[in-house]
């Protein structure tokens, strides 16, 4: 678990990456942050397209920066964060709970707040249980 500095940083970094979003279609605006091991936050919102598919989610965004930065060849994620504008849960989508699963270990937490700032938090194991990952390959 995350201290409550750590927090307050990964849930500033969500706010912040959800005021970039590109979401003219849906108007449902996420911001998502992956906290590496080394303290760097590296933060991504849904990039939406007019040929709906083409879209991304906010957690995917996040993550597709931080393999390019590098850092996940050296680093690890100790915790990820995401947050909308409204005041239900949002939490990871399958695909996006399976990206995670490629980067993360299962007890890695993800903090989920609301737009009023109540935090749901549940380990990635709790979103995605009996996964498949790289593990299973080896
Ligand atoms: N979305 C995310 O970015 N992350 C989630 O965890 C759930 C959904 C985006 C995708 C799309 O741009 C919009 O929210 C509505 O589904």
């Amino acid at each position: 678990m995350l201290s409550s500095e750590e927090e307050e940083q990964l849930k500033q970094a969500c706010i912040q990456a959800k005021s970039n979003s590109y979401s003219p279609y849906s108007k449902f605006r996420v911001g998502a942050s992956f906290l590496f091991s080394n303290g760097e936050i590296v933060k991504g919102a849904n990039v939406e397209n007019a040929s709906y598919p083409a879209g991304i989610c906010a957690e995917r965004s996040a993550i597709t920066i931080a393999v390019n930065q590098g850092l996940l060849a050296t680093e690890s994620i100790k915790a990820v964060g995401v947050t909308s504008d409204t005041d239900n849960v949002v939490s990871p989508c399958g695909i996006c709970r399976q990206t995670i699963r490629e980067f993360a270990n299962l007890d890695t937490p993800i903090y989920m707040w609301t737009s009023s700032g109540a935090v749901t938090v549940r380990t990635l194991e709790e979103l995605l249980p009996l996964s498949f990952g790289p593990d299973n390959l080896a």
